[in-house]
């Protein structure tokens, strides 16, 4: 076990690759948008309350099983208790499923970045430009499995010398990139054609401020969930992903510090993506102009970026470059995680089970790629809307399996395996486990109740 592929090489090292696995386009897309449509300010407070509580429980629960088992999902939560190998497999499951497409996702911020690096960012702004990239039966398959073939290719590498090797550079850079942006977004000003100004800061306000203009009581229960499906998807639990990762930590890291660090870094490169992306929108569309998921990244901003002139190039370029950091090494963790379990089950080797899934998933992610044009369907969603098939991949995964792997877990923990096997995980060597009155009324009374109601409503069942 002490091989240099199942380790971190330490605190660092395992802080930001879990940060790179957080970090990915649901910072980037999909907070800013909820933030703008779920009242600014008002929705800030909601999800940074939900980090400290909610966030924290949940990641302290699957990064110490991890490490405490030395497992991955299905090895860990068979090892808690045989009965409860279903619950090992359902949550292997979704990483399985969220492979195939967030690297089509990856593929189309690849072509993006392409386009601006080699001087095409006007033709990006052209209305119809994305629907007709996604459509050709062609590129954007390329680009998958050119994005499918570099997240195999670090997997392929190992802990040390794949993911934490390419964690330690990107991680830093796209940190720069984003408050380079942001501080940019700030200084924008800008008069539209009936005359209306409008500054950055402006827009910033409008982000900071609490709109609680005609809140009830039922729209206050949909920002709530908005927040709290953001916040796993965001945070990668309930997934596996970092199960898989505490099980690479070694006993002497201080797994408190550890969470610590990689909840401020998700929820703080959420914040910057919301001071990067509110204000440059507002300034040249107004609130109306913050759409939701790809339109908003493929769409929105490249029509923003070319409304700021010669910077708008330089500026799309950062932009889709840190896109691409950020998807990487949330694409990395999700092949890691189904790697991992693999080589526990099949016991194969990392090389073999690699190569293996490379080519299922060459073959798995063109045809969610093609779901927009050879395989083209409308596949009516329980949400009410009509999506494709990466949607209903993204709908199975997160609305409805992820909530329902959350409940179960708080219930296996909380009441049958009982919160002290994680909390001694957190206070070994001695270490101080600072929330842990709070985790134990979180894990057992407070988040099966509200993952409960998620999962309701995520699934149709309830409707707030
Ligand atoms: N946490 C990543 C994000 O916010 O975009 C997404 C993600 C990574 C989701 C890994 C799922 C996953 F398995």
């Amino acid at each position: 076990m002490e091989h240099k592929n199942n380790h971190f090489s330490g605190r660092l090292g395992f802080v930001l690759v879990a940060a790179g696995s957080a970090v990915g386009v649901g910072n980037l897309w999909r907070f800013p948008y909820l933030a703008a449509k779920d009242g600014g300010g008002l929705f800030l407070i909601v999800y940074f309350a939900l980090v400290l509580t909610f966030g924290f429980t949940l990641l302290v629960s699957d990064i110490a099983l991890g490490r405490r088992t030395k497992k991955s999902a299905i090895g860990a939560y068979t090892e808690l208790n045989p009965k409860w190998r279903f619950l090992g497999i359902i949550t292997f499951l979704v990483p399985v499923l969220i492979m195939t497409y967030y690297t089509v996702i990856g593929g189309w911020i690849t072509k993006f970045a392409v386009d601006f690096l080699t001087g095409q960012a006007g033709a990006t702004a052209q209305d119809g430009y994305f629907t007709s990239f996604i459509t050709s039966p062609t590129s954007p398959v390329i680009f998958t499995l050119i994005f499918t073939g570099l997240t195999a290719l670090i997997v392929f590498k190992g802990v040390q010398a794949g993911l934490e090797r390419v964690s330690r550079y990107m991680m830093p850079v796209l940190l720069i990139l984003v408050v380079f942006i942001a501080g940019y977004s700030l200084t924008l000003e800008h008069t539209d054609a009936d005359g209306v100004s409008r500054t950055g800061l402006q827009g910033l306000v409008y982000y900071l401020t609490p709109h609680t203009e005609g809140l009830t009581l039922g729209r206050f229960g949909q920002i709530l969930l908005d927040a709290m499906s953001q916040l796993f998807f965001s945070l990668s639990v309930s997934m596996g992903i970092m199960i898989t990762y505490g099980s690479y930590v070694k006993k002497d890291v201080n797994l408190n510090s550890s969470v610590h660090q990689i909840e401020f870094l998700d929820a703080g490169v959420a914040f910057i993506a919301g001071v990067m992306i509110i204000p440059a929108v507002y300034v040249f569309s107004g609130v109306e102009g913050m759409s939701a998921g790809p339109s908003l990244m493929f769409i929105s901003l490249p029509k923003v970026f070319n409304a700021m002139g010669k910077a708008g190039t330089l500026v799309g370029i950062a932009f889709f470059v840190s896109a691409i950091f950020a998807t990487l090494t949330s694409c990395i963790s999700v092949l890691e995680s189904i790697v991992a379990n693999c080589m526990e089950i099949f016991h194969a080797s990392r090389e073999k089970t690699v190569k293996v899934l490379t080519v299922i998933y060459l073959v798995a992610c063109a045809v969610i790629c093609l779901g927009y044009s050879i395989f083209y369907l409308e596949i009516p969603l329980p949400n009410g809307s009509v999506g494709q098939l990466l949607d209903l991949m993204d709908y199975i995964s997160n609305s409805v399996m992820m909530p329902f792997i959350a409940l179960l877990s708080t219930v296996l923990i909380g009441w049958i395996v009982k919160p002290d096997y994680i909390i001694e995980e957190m206070e070994q060597n001695g270490d101080k486990f600072g929330r842990k009155g709070l985790y134990r009324i979180m894990i057992r009374y407070i988040a099966p109740a509200m993952m409960l109601v998620l999962f309701l409503q995520s699934t149709g069942i309830l409707d707030i």
